[in-house]
């Protein structure tokens, strides 16, 4: 639809202040016309020849891979028949947010026919958010005004695209985490909150005003180096020290089939997950004999695991030996192409939320959840030593009064998956999987999370850490 022509006047004046923000946008360099129109802005690779390092990230990492995932691709697709469509765009909203602007899917399930360039979570959609209505299902305005957000100071000009300081697109700034939060909180069309690392992490100390703790989700996920923002041949650019961020979004989520930059993505979740839990391990006479096993969520800014945690498979694996080396007990030993289980080990430390529908049978899809139960790791909530809950840490313990006197030996440490085999198993079953991706799905080991424990380590209250 086009407004009706404005008098001549106007008009004039309208080519005049248009010509004005022309100059002031191409601050000198070169022309405006050469900018990009706002459909060649929203194609990542066309971004690539300036900013490749920015684009090389970005192409591995799950943002790129939203609407590419065959996981997503097929839940979405038996939700849609399993609620006769009533699913509508929810899953799309997120997982390809501009292919629903552009009107090019209205349920995601024509992704295979929609144009690369409009799925996942692109370049175009973070560095044109223009407002942040309701912190959850992406409530997002966008632009439309081809500007490019960001929060470089004094930025050259660039001879692709005008720019301009947001909070909601500056790591530095907190008002960036309702951005990113936007659509890390999913609330089902049943009201049901069901990911909610905004939440948790608007609760912690991240979140807080206080200069001394606060951490937007960017200054955790999107590390900064030194280095140059574009490479733009005879435009000089300056080196930005600490001020080019890390675009991989490593998270626990990696490609199931071939996609870029897997080994960076893999490498960058280990390197995440490693230092995020601090252990502590202790063999005691209590209550005729315990083993306790100690977690503290030192490295997340929300709860651990977070988000799909529904989905994530974590647990931690406890065995102790007596002097020879026999096992007497042992909990958490989960094997190849199997999900820990909780009927086969009745012992074992889950940390995920579990699912039930309204009578409480455990589910597994979104769509089916109505009531869920948390058993995550909670991260910092206060600094004050005297509030009880300045110890976040969760304890779990074992009895093992029989074999007490026998033991040698305990290590423990913490596994996480970010799925489960028994929905890739349902979903293969059903047809809606049909490529067999469970040689692809890894188990990540927390290295910062091994520990031995032996008497002669143990310090006066049986514990090593
Ligand atoms: C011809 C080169 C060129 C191309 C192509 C290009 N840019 Fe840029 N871009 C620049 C330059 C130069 C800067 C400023 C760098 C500096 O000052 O350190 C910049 C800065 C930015 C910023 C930071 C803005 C701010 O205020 O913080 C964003 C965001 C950005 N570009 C996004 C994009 C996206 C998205 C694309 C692809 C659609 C793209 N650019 C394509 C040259 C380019
Ligand atoms: C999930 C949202 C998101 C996506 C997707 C995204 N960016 Fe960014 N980008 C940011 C945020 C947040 C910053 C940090 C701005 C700041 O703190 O200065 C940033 C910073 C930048 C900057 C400024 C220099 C720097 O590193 O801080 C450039 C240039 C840039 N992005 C280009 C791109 C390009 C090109 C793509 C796609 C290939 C892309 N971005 C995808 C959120 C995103
Ligand atoms: C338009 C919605 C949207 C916005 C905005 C967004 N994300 Fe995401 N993000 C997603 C989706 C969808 C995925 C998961 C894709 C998948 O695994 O299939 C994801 C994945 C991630 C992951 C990897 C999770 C994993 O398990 O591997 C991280 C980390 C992440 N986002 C951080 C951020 C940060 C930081 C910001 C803000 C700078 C942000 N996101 C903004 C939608 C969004
Ligand atoms: C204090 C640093 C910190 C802050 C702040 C932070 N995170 Fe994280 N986040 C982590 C660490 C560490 C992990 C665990 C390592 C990993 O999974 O790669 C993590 C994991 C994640 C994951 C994967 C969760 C899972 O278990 O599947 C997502 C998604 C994520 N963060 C998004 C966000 C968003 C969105 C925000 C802001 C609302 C945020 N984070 C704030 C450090 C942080
Ligand atoms: C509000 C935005 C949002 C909506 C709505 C949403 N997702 Fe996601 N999805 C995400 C984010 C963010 C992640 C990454 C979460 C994390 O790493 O913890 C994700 C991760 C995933 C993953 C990979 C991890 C996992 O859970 O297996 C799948 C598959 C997925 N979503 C499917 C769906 C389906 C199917 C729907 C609709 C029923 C849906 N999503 C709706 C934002 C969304």
């Amino acid at each position: 639809m086009r407004p009706p022509a404005p008098p001549r006047a106007l008009r004039l004046l309208v080519v005049a202040a248009l010509a004005l923000v022309a100059a002031a946008t191409a601050a000198g360099c070169g022309d405006s016309h050469d900018y990009y129109s706002v459909e060649q802005l929203m194609d990542a690779t066309n971004c690539m020849e300036c900013h490749p390092q920015h684009y090389q990230e970005w192409s591995g990492s799950m943002h790129a891979y939203a609407a590419d995932d065959p996981v997503f691709l097929a839940m979405n697709k038996r939700g849609q028949e399993e609620t006769n469509g009533e699913l509508g765009d929810f899953c799309v909203n997120c997982h390809a947010p501009m292919a629903v602007r552009l009107g090019l899917t209205t349920d995601g399930l024509n992704l295979d026919e929609v144009p690369q360039y409009a799925k996942g979570v692109t370049c175009y959609f973070c560095h044109s958010v223009e407002s942040v209505g309701e912190s959850h299902n992406n409530d997002i305005t966008l632009a439309t005004d081809g500007i490019m957000r960001g929060g470089l100071s004094n930025p050259v000009a660039s001879p692709k695209h005008a720019m301009m300081t947001s909070p909601l697109v500056d790591a530095d700034n907190q008002a960036s985490s309702a951005m990113c939060g936007a659509c890390h909180d999913v609330v089902t069309p049943a009201g049901v909150h069901l990911e909610r690392t905004f939440e948790e992490w608007n609760d912690s100390i991240f979140a807080s005003t206080d200069p001394a703790t606060h951490l937007s989700c960017g200054q955790c996920h999107m590390k900064s180096r030194t280095d140059v923002a574009a490479e733009v041949p005879g435009l000089d650019v300056p080196l930005r020290q600490n001020g080019v961020r890390d675009h991989k979004f490593a998270g626990v989520d990696v490609a199931l089939t071939p996609w870029p930059e897997k080994e960076a993505q893999l490498e960058a979740i280990q390197g995440d997950l490693d230092p995020s839990l601090l252990p502590r391990l202790c063999v005691v006479p209590l209550e005729g004999g315990r083993i306790d096993y100690r977690l503290d969520d030192v490295g997340p800014g929300h709860m651990w695991p977070s988000g799909a945690a529904h989905d994530r498979r974590a647990w931690a694996e406890v065995i102790a030996y007596d002097a020879d080396d026999n096992v007497l007990m042992q909990t958490g030993v989960v094997l190849d192409g199997e999900d820990p289980d909780p009927v086969a080990d009745p012992w074992i430390w889950e940390m995920r939320d579990y699912v039930y529908d309204a009578d409480g049978a455990p589910v597994k899809y979104f769509w089916e959840v109505r009531q869920t139960l948390t058993g995550l790791l909670p991260p910092s909530v206060t600094r004050d030593p005297s509030d009880p809950r300045f110890d976040h840490s969760v304890t779990r313990s074992w009895h093992v009064n029989e074999v007490f006197q026998d033991i040698a030996r305990v290590t423990a440490r913490v596994f996480i998956r970010p799925l489960p085999f028994e929905v890739l198993d349902d979903l293969m079953a059903s047809g809606h999987l049909t490529v067999d991706v469970r040689d692809q799905l890894p188990t990540f080991e927390l290295a910062g999370t091994e520990l031995e424990w032996r008497p002669e380590l143990a310090d006066l209250g049986g514990c090593v850490r």
